[in-house]
Order: structure tokens, then C-alpha cells, then sequence
């Protein structure tokens, strides 16, 4: 089984906590692309759905789905994405498609939070994966020299600005042994809007796809 595949019996795995009547927040990156495609079948029981990007929502309304603003439905049912790395803890690093803001507005927003991987992204401690950090530009370079004196490598993805305007950072070699520790340090820094650490609000749940089928760890 490749790692594709892995990642579509992930997502297929997660359409059981998809009850009647629900709100739905649909994450950004190939793990829930495979999530999109299989959506119609679950249609009937989704009251609204609010999307975490563009690319989502714009995938979204190609199988036919209205996509709501999180504004006007409240607080979310279940929210359902994928992650770059993800320990037995279920805290995640997210951003390596540039979505993090929305999908950490989406994440603290719900009632239940889904995580579905394929098993490369399941690791004993996080790391390794660059940490993306969305800064506003004019901040970048006070940002990134913050990040140097606690011990990273920050390289600014080029060429790529957010769907809130703003610039990534993506931080390499950071020793990351407290992942809420590290959360709670990175978001004093001014000019910083959202770190792709998952630590304060981990996954609920997390479903990895492995070569024998799913295994889904809880708290
Ligand atoms: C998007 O910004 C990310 O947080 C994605 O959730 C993450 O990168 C996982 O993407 P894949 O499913 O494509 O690996």
C-alpha cells in the first residue's frame, strides 16, 4: 500500500464520526482531498460545512457543496484535517500547505477534532518537519531573528503568500521537547499570527493509515 492509499483509508476511516445534522470544518491538504471526494456520499447529514482555505472551499463547491462562513454558524461540530506530524499525543505541526491560521481558527472552534495521516507523519517527538510560523510581512525579519535565538533556522517560503496575506516562515532544527512550551513562547512574539504548532489544542482523535488498515488513537 502506498502512502495515497494509506491516507484514503484514513480519510475514509473519519466518515463515521460524521453524525446527522452536523457542522462540518473541512481542513486543507492531500490527506482531505481524498475526504472531499468521498464527501458526497455523506451529504444528507451535513447542515453547513466551513472550509479552512481556499483551494478547500473551492474543491468543496465542485462536488456541490455551499460553503459557509464560520461566522454565521456558530461553533462547529467536527472538524476534520490532516497534519505533517503527529506524536501519540495527538499534538500536530500544520502549515506545510500554508493553511495554519484558518485551520488553527477552525481546530479551537470545534467540539470534536478528527486528524487524519497516513503513517509517515506519526513521530516521537515533532521537529523535523520545518514549524511553519505565518508572520505579517513587515515583521519577517524581527520574527525570524527571534526564532534564531531560540535555536532555529528560519527560511522564508518564497514566492508564497497566504490566503490572509502574510508570509511563512518555515523554522528548521528546532528542538521541540515541550510542545505547549514552545507554543506559548512563539505566540508572545509580536508580529507573529499563528504557529503550526498543535499543542494547546491537540486532535481529539487521530487516524493513522497503515499497511494493515487504520488504528485510531484517543486521549
Ligand atoms: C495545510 O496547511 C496543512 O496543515 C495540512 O493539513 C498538512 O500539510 C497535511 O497535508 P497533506 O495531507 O497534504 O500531507
Amino acid at each position: 500500500m502506498d502512502q495515497d492509499q494509506k491516507k484514503l483509508i484514513a480519510a475514509k476511516a473519519s466518515l463515521e464520526y460524521i453524525e446527522n445534522g452536523i457542522v462540518l470544518g473541512v481542513g486543507s491538504g492531500s490527506t482531505v482531498n481524498h475526504l472531499i471526494d468521498i464527501l458526497p456520499s455523506v451529504r444528507d447529514k451535513i447542515e453547513h460545512v466551513v472550509s479552512s482555505s481556499g483551494a478547500t472551499s473551492e474543491l468543496l463547491k465542485q462536488r456541490g457543496f455551499e460553503v459557509s462562513m464560520l461566522n454565521a454558524v456558530g461553533d462547529v461540530d467536527l472538524y476534520i484535517d490532516g497534519a505533517d506530524e503527529a506524536t501519540k499525543h495527538r499534538q500536530l505541526i500544520k502549515g506545510g500547505g500554508g493553511a495554519l491560521t484558518r485551520e488553527k481558527i477552525l481546530a479551537g472552534a470545534s467540539r470534536q477534532f478528527v486528524c487524519i495521516i497516513d503513517d509517515s507523519k506519526q513521530v516521537g517527538m515533532l521537529g523535523t518537519f520545518p514549524l511553519p510560523i505565518e508572520v505579517i510581512p513587515m515583521a519577517q525579519s524581527y520574527v525570524a531573528r527571534k526564532l534564531v535565538r531560540m535555536g532555529g533556522q528560519p527560511v522564508w517560503r518564497e514566492k508564497f503568500v497566504t490566503d490572509n496575506g502574510n508570509h511563512i516562515l518555515d523554522i528548521h532544527n528546532l528542538l521541540i521537547t515541550n510542545p505547549m512550551e514552545v507554543e506559548t513562547r512563539i505566540n508572545q512574539i509580536p508580529g507573529i499570527v499563528t504557529v503550526g504548532l498543535f499543542a494547546h489544542r491537540p486532535a481529539d482523535i487521530l487516524i493513522v493509515g497503515d499497511e494493515s488498515g487504520v488504528r485510531t488513537l484517543t486521549a
